[in-house]
């Protein structure tokens, strides 16, 4: 199995993050997959922005949750990034299910619910999954392992990651206390002891956010099972050299 490289809030070192045009880049960039960011507007509605608060990538202020979907829609998403990509909106989950369905790739959707617990957003993800049946091919990570429990307790045979990004001396004891299937853990602590354990245990393992070709050449060697990126087409590059053996 080749290490998949998964889009990083879709090609984000191109695109603004978290844009519909971000994924579709991603996949004309040949990644394997898309990760991307969900919070819970104040309806309830299940949309792809990395913050709590609106004001890094839109023309707005204030926190998501406070919005309606209608009033979040009507905010800039593309405008903080360049000129190019003015009027761009924030998407909601369902618009990138519509999207994904109908195309190869992963999905990977992490449940931004370690800062504010968006009240019942596991069932409402679920749901949304389920319809347009894309179950099979998504993992749902968090760096908040109640979103995991929650989500195994829908229905144990979906796919979770438990988001790291600090060195656990007993990171695999936590682990097997969770029901987490995968771990996902930031670049700085990726080395060879952490992808031996992995291995041993025999959890998949996958890194953020890798960009530069040194590191993305230690992660396809160390044959982990994912890296996220922003620069899908550099990883696809490296991964061919290394494949070619060049
Ligand atoms: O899912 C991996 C990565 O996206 C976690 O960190 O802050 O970029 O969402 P962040
Ligand atoms: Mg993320």
């Amino acid at each position: 199995m080749p290490t998949f490289i998964l889009a990083h809030r879709g090609a984000s070192k191109y695109t603004p993050e978290n844009t519909m045009p971000a994924f579709h880049l991603a996949y004309r960039m040949q990644a394997d997959g898309i990760e991307t960011d969900v919070q819970l507007t104040k309806d309830e509605i299940p949309v792809l922005i990395h913050d709590e608060n609106v004001r890094r990538t839109t023309d707005g202020t204030g926190f998501v949750q406070d919005y309606t979907f209608e009033q979040l829609r009507m905010l800039d998403a593309g405008g903080w990034f360049s000129k190019e990509f003015e009027g761009l909106r924030i998407p909601s989950l369902e618009e990138l299910l519509e999207w994904i369905r109908d195309y190869p790739l992963f999905l990977h959707l992490e449940l931004k619910t370690d800062v504010i617990s968006y009240n019942n957003i596991e069932q409402i993800v679920y749901d949304l999954l389920s319809k347009y049946e894309v179950l099979d091919r998504t993992c749902i990570s968090s760096f908040n392992e109640g979103s995991i429990i929650n989500m195994k307790a829908i229905n144990p045979s979906v796919e979770t990651a438990y988001l790291t990004s600090t060195k656990m001396r007993k990171l695999f004891t936590y682990l097997n206390s969770l029901p987490a299937d995968d771990v996902h853990v930031k670049h700085t602590i990726l080395g060879r002891r952490l992808v031996y354990q992995c291995r041993k245990n025999k959890v998949p393992l996958r890194v953020y956010t890798v960009n530069k070709p040194s590191l993305l050449r230690k992660c396809f060697r160390f044959e982990i099972a994912g890296v996220f990126t922003d620069v899908p087409d550099i990883a696809w590059s490296v991964r061919a050299a290394e494949e070619r053996g060049t």
